[in-house]
Parts: C-alpha cells; sequence; structure tokens
C-alpha cells in the first residue's frame, strides 16, 4: 500500500484529502499533520468521518513515506519544507502556489512539475515533486487550452468566474460570514488575481506568445464550485471549435465537452470538469465548470498522485455528483 500523509489535514482541501484516500484502495493515509490539533480526533475537524475512520491528528510525521500532500497556505509550504526533510523517493504534492510559476520550480534540489494532467500528463508522470494548479486557474485554463494550441487566441479574451465560500479556506472572514454571502454576489481582485501568472505560462507555453485575459473573479452564495465563462474573437464555426475541443481532450479522464448548456450542479462533488461552447456572431464563448476542491485542488492532487506512482489515472476518483 503507498503510504501518504496530509499536511494541514484540518482545512478545506486537507479535509477532501482525507475523504478520498480512506477511499483509495491503494493508500493508506499514516500522518494527519496539524499545527493546532495533534492528538485529536480527525472527527473533530470533520465530523462527516464519524465512523469512517479512527485516524488522529498528529504533530509529527513518519519518515518513510511514499506521498506527502501539503495543504497550506500560500508561502507555508516552502517554509514547511525547510524545517522538515523527506527520503529522495518521497513525492511531495503542493497544493499552493508555492511552486507554479517557472521562477519558482526548483526548490531544495526538487524540480516542481506543474499539475495539470490534460496539459503535460508525461511530465507529470515522471515527477517526484508536484505543483498542484489553482481552482480558477484549472477551470480557466480547461477553458483555454485548445484555442491557444491551435493559435487562436489573437485577441482579449474576458473571463468572469464565480466561486464558492470555500475558496476561502476554512477560517472564516468578512467575506465568508453567512449574513454578508447568503443572498449576495460580489467581485474580488479585478483583473489582477495571483492566477492569472499560471493560467498566462500555461497559454504562452502552448501558443508561443502572450495571452491577453481580463479575469474578474466573483464570490457566490454557494459553498462549492466554480462557474466560468471566457469569451473572445474566434475566426471558425462552431462546429470547427466543437471539432478542436473534442481532439484536445480526447484522451482526458476527466474534461468533458457537453453538447448542451452546462450548469454547476452536475460536477459539485466530482473530480470532472465540464465545458460548453457556445457562438454567437464572431464571439466563442465557452463555459467550464469544476468542483473547486476537487477536480480545482484535491480530486486533481489525487489524480496526480495516480499518475506519480504508475497508477490508472482515475483511481479513487469515481465519485458521484449531487445532481440536484
Ligand atoms: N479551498 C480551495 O478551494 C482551494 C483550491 C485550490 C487550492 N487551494 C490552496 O490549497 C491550500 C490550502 O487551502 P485550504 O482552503 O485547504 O486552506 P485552509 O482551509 O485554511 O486550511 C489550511 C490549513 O493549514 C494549516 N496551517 C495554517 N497555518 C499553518 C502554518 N503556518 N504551518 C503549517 N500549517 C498551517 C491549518 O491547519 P492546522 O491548524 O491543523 O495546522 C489549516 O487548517 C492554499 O494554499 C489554497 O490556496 C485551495
Amino acid at each position: 500500500m503507498i503510504k501518504a500523509a496530509i499536511v494541514g489535514a484540518s482545512g478545506y482541501t486537507g479535509g477532501e484529502l482525507v475523504r478520498l484516500l480512506l477511499q483509495h484502495p491503494e493508500v493508506v493515509i499514516t500522518n494527519l499533520y496539524s499545527t493546532t490539533k495533534g492528538g485529536q480526533p480527525v472527527t473533530n475537524a470533520h465530523p462527516d468521518l464519524l465512523g469512517q475512520t479512527d485516524l488522529h491528528f498528529s504533530d509529527s510525521l513518519d519518515a518513510e513515506l511514499d506521498v506527502i500532500f501539503l495543504c497550506l497556505g500560500h508561502g507555508n509550504s516552502k517554509a514547511f519544507l525547510e524545517k522538515h526533510s523527506f527520503a529522495d523517493h518521497t513525492r511531495i504534492i503542493d497544493l499552493s502556489n508555492d511552486f507554479r510559476l517557472t521562477a519558482d520550480r526548483n526548490f531544495q534540489g526538487r524540480e516542481f512539475v506543474y499539475g495539470l494532467p490534460e496539459l503535460q500528463k508525461e511530465a507529470i508522470q515522471n515527477a517526484k515533486a508536484l505543483a498542484n494548479p489553482g481552482c480558477f486557474a484549472t477551470a480557466i485554463q480547461l477553458a483555454l487550452l485548445p484555442l491557444a494550441q491551435s493559435k487562436s487566441l489573437k485577441q482579449t479574451v474576458h473571463v468572469n468566474a464565480v466561486t464558492g465560500s470555500t475558496g476561502a479556506g476554512v477560517k472564516p472572514s468578512a467575506t465568508t460570514h453567512f449574513s454578508w454571502r447568503n443572498q449576495n454576489v460580489s467581485w474580488y481582485k479585478p483583473f489582477n488575481h495571483q492566477h492569472l501568472g499560471e493560467i498566462g505560462q500555461s497559454l504562452e507555453g502552448l501558443q508561443g506568445s502572450p495571452a491577453s485575459v481580463l479575469f474578474l473573479p466573483q464570490r457566490g452564495n454557494f459553498s462549492r464550485g466554480i462557474f466560468a465563462t471566457a469569451y473572445t474573437p474566434f475566426e471558425g464555426t462552431l462546429e470547427e471549435a466543437q471539432q478542436l475541443y473534442q481532439a484536445f481532450y480526447e484522451d482526458a479522464a476527466f474534461t468533458q465537452v457537453s453538447g448542451q448548456p452546462i450548469g454547476l450542479k452536475q460536477v459539485v462533488n466530482t473530480n470532472q470538469c465540464h465545458l460548453h461552447l457556445h457562438k454567437h456572431e464572431d464571439v466563442l464563448l465557452v463555459t467550464s465548470c469544476i468542483d473547486n476542491l476537487l477536480k480545482g485542488a484535491s480530486g486533481q492532487a489525487v489524480q496526480n498522485m495516480n499518475l506519480m506512482l504508475g497508477l490508472a489515472e482515475e483511481t479513487g476518483l469515481q465519485l458521484k455528483s449531487i445532481a440536484f
């Protein structure tokens, strides 16, 4: 069995990893690392796991690990790796943005590979350290990669994406407070969200020149999921765009192109990304839906672990959408 540890296991992405790995047929969880809850049962932070596990949080880690997931806030992963060392064979999967940009990839002699399987599966299969993409970054890149590859991003792409409150982590804040968030919509970080760096990097890598992306992130009054729309001029027909996307995602385990308009709930609680294309005059509208905690974080991290350790990509990720 693969021995796995989760650092930051009391948080939202850490909790999702516990839920996924408890059901994974090839993995045993050996450590749930917490700086604040050492010794406590995991059900103190994740009461839904009652009856499923008697695992406890701990403030120490086994030396012999096959894989370690870092589910920490930005900057804390680097700090954690500076304080703890692991065997060469231990795979490191980081969910923060500490190692996603090319300039940050080399750290302590390890090279972090950017972990978007639809973009570079082979590099992930050979990786020992992995930077898991951001949630908005996943939804938006999957909406735009086929256009970048076919060099169709010639003009500005306008992106609107609305996220649920779990995107902001477990610690309550003014903008996740129920009284403010419920029955409310708002935008934040207009045109300068931190995920634009990794999005731009991937698009430029595919099309050979920078893409212009105007991204307006929004907060929705639901707890999980990202509903993103991207639109830009496109010279071909709708059928040509659909062929482009079908071909690009032909071998993708979790990204599907839908022939009918899509809604968020069809992907919530799954590792799927659903895409839909619509053409109006010369503009192509691409809609992209993911669950921010699964395809946007912990589900994609397990998908990447499967690839890194030579397992079938879908192992442990056959989930059921909430649908309605
Ligand atoms: N939420 C999402 O939808 C999402 C999606 C994609 C990526 N991400 C990224 O994934 C990472 C984790 O996000 P999250 O939403 O799970 O955050 P979270 O709910 O705030 O959980 C983070 C956990 O990290 C631990 N922690 C806090 N400060 C620490 C420190 N200085 N050193 C070690 N541990 C510390 C805490 O657990 P203890 O008190 O138990 O130690 C905390 O529960 C972030 O970088 C985030 O940007 C999140």
